[in-house]
């Protein structure tokens, strides 16, 4: 069979923020299936890029009082500088920054318009008239008009639940300057998706998909498309439109466009055929690996605008799971969202490679990293079956043999068996099934330390007159170790390339019709992989919590956080700060997220609704001191009056904490 022509795709990480172990799922899962796909003889190129434009890169470089260009060209180095240590081998990494994703993405742009799919209307939006720029629903903050609850952003609300439009938030404020919004008028461009719908619907049932990507699809589909806003006004850092003076392309339609940019640039370093990879007849296969979360932009977006564009669309779009840690959502205060770079401080990435390769499928499902599980798993298979091998037949023949393998083998038949199990080892690869094929390696590492326990060399070895018996032994353990390094090459890229340099053999290719080593000479043993160290993944978690003391969350462009405004010391004068003692806590019929409390604070019980439901059960609260702000004014919410605010710290969800009794405070202390 000829080689396949394959191009291959991670989701460009955002510039505004560093890896983490949420991320390195899915370049881990990528990583493994070009290697596979290297190691089978096949011209694979993985490409990647930073995803460095949109507003929240432009204000933070601003509040760092640096350019975008500055704090994208910083963030990428060390983006790339955690990849590499990772083992993640790209064969490019650019940036969304560049000639190369301006020319594809003008490109683009202006086939779409030429054949009429691009229109362009006036809408009305919020303007920050301090800032002098647009906000987007997540820069608005403000009052939910359902429940009340202050500090709510523009899009819905976290204590009810409530989805509504930014204009009808009550006092709302900019989240960047803290001004009233005024309404504003603005022509914006817009992607018609819809005239995409008989494509759409004819690719997602083409098999480019899996069952359950197809199944959401569907939904939307048949929920009708809507026209898609491809625009932002100025202050933007990203690409001017051509045609239109002060409007930027939004940052997700160049990020996209971002894989054929930085393919195109490796095409240039290396002489290589873009054509080849993305014309209409492209005979190439091209997949997109992404988390679930981005679907909506891979398997609509993207394909309506390369197919509307006359360039070829992908071939397969490979979703998959969040990360969770502990079998809970990545805390910064438990330590459990952890940076690549923390991680690499104290632990062998191929820990974790290998890891993820046992608990990944070709499912969405979510993959949870729990620490016990992976040292066990790690030590158990990594170093107490595979590497085992080569250290208990190693010796033997060092000793004895002079580093050199037996002229003859004793067991053709096992090692024949361990060629064979190549096919099915490659299919469960080619499907993403990685767990499986862990699983069918495991299972003959197992069987490679059957054969040793059985024959036992060690006590062959006190006979006198057995040495041939011995060297067969130990060179058919040795040749056993070997298949397996080749068939954990994909994962373990370090491992394996110890294991060749100790063999003293090639790099080796995927393993059909491979014989076993004889007579020859290898190179002397040294250990391949030690056990975790318990300790290390302690450390982790401790630095990871310190992480969390000395950076802000780093947002993201479809989660963002504001950095508070600050306040005069008049305004905190002003806070009538108590001690309060929870003496009754109830749930509240028809609110998903609030509590009703009754408060102690020294001089009297007040009411008050709070959002940390998430967090604790009212039985848990009751006996409980929190901070009060008595000096609120009251608020009529659907519920009922909630007179003052308790202040509970935290990031949300179960992470919310009051304070817990402590000698000596009483309800009604005033706060200094
Ligand atoms: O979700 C994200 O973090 C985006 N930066 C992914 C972009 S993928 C591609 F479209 F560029
Ligand atoms: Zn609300």
């Amino acid at each position: 069979m000829s080689a396949r022509k394959i191009l291959v795709t991670s989701a460009l990480p955002y510039a505004n923020g560093p890896i983490h172990l949420g991320h390195l799922v899915e370049y881990i899962q990528t990583d493994i299936w070009v290697r596979f796909q290297k190691q089978r003889g096949n011209l694979c190129y993985y490409v990647c890029a930073d995803d460095t434009h949109g507003t929240p890169i432009m204000l933070r470089a601003d509040r760092e009082g640096i350019t975008p260009e500055q704090l994208i060209a910083q963030v990428g180095k060390e983006h790339l500088a955690d990849f590499i240590e990772f083992g993640i081998a790209f064969d490019n990494y650019h940036s969304t920054h560049s000639e190369e994703n301006k020319a594809y993405s003008t490109l683009i742009y202006e086939r779409l318009r030429d054949a009429g799919h691009i229109s362009s209307r006036s809408i009305t939006q919020a303007f920050d008239p301090v800032k002098n720029m647009f906000l987007s629903d997540r820069f608005i903050k403000g009052e939910c008009p359902k429940c009340g609850a202050l500090d709510q952003y523009g899009d819905g609300c976290e204590v009810c639940g409530a989805t509504y439009s930014p204009t009808e938030l009550k006092n709302a404020v900019s989240a960047i300057s803290g001004a009233k919004p005024v309404d504003k008028d603005s022509v914006h461009y817009f992607f018609d998706l819809a005239n995409f719908s008989d494509m759409l619907r004819d690719w997602t049932h083409a098999g480019h998909l899996q069952s359950e990507v197809r199944n959401k699809l569907a939904e939307w589909l048949d929920g009708g498309l809507q026209q898609w806003d491809i625009s932002r006004d100025a202050p933007y850092f990203g690409f001017e439109i051509p045609d239109a003076p002060g409007k930027y392309f939004y940052v997700w339609l160049d990020a996209p466009i971002g894989y054929m940019a930085s393919f195109k640039n490796l095409c240039d370093k290396q002489g290589l055929d873009f054509n080849e990879f993305w014309s209409k007849n492209s005979d190439a296969e091209l997949y997109h690996f992404i988390g679930k979360d981005i679907i909506y932009f891979h398997a609509l977006f993207w394909p309506a605008m390369l197919s509307g564009a006359h360039f070829r669309t992908p071939s397969a779009i490979f979703a998959h799971g969040f990360l969770t840690v502990n079998g809970e959502k990545m805390s910064k205060s438990r330590g459990t969202f952890i940076k690549a770079r923390t991680y690499l401080d104290h632990l062998n990435p191929e820990y974790l490679r290998y890891y993820f390769a046992a608990k990944l499928s070709a499912g969405v499902d979510d993959l949870d990293l729990n620490f016990d599980d992976f040292s066990q798993r790690v030590n158990s298979d990594l170093v107490g079956k595979v590497v085992n091998i080569a250290s208990r037949c190693s010796g033997f023949i060092a000793k004895r043999f002079d580093n050199k393998l037996s002229e003859q083998c004793s067991e053709q038949a096992l090692f024949d068996e361990f060629v064979v199990a190549n096919t099915h080892i490659a299919e469960l690869y080619e499907a993403r099934e990685f767990g499986k094929a862990m699983r069918e390696i495991m299972a003959l590492a197992d069987k490679a330390n059957q054969y040793i326990d059985e024959l036992k060399p060690w006590l062959i070895a006190k006979e006198e007159g057995k040495d041939k018996e011995l060297h067969e032994v130990c060179s058919m353990g040795l040749n056993l170790f070997r298949l397996l390094a080749v068939y954990l090459k994909p994962v373990l890229p370090v491992l394996a390339g110890n294991a060749e340099s100790f063999l003293n053999i090639e790099a080796q290719v995927w393993p059909v019709g491979t014989q076993p080593l004889l007579s020859h000479a290898i190179n002397a043993f040294k250990p391949l992989m030690t056990r975790v160290d318990a300790e290390k993944i302690v450390a982790i978690v401790e630095a990871s919590k310190e992480n969390l003391e000395k950076t802000a969350e780093a947002p993201t462009e479809r989660k963002y956080e504001p950095i508070a405004d600050t306040i005069e010391f008049d305004d905190f004068a002003k806070l009538d700060l108590r001690i309060g003692k929870i003496i009754k806590a109830d749930h509240v019929e028809g609110a998903d997220k609030l509590l009703q409390l009754t408060v102690d604070i020294g001089d009297e019980t007040r009411n008050i609704f709070a959002g940390i439901k998430s967090a604790y059960k009212p039985e848990e609260l009751e006996g409980k001191l929190t901070l009060v702000i008595a000096n609120l004014a009251p608020r009529k919410m659907r519920f009922g009056l909630s007179e003052g605010m308790v202040l509970a710290a935290g990031p949300g969800g179960k992470d919310i904490w009051v304070l817990s009794p402590d000698e000596g405070a009483q309800p009604g202390m005033r706060v200094k």
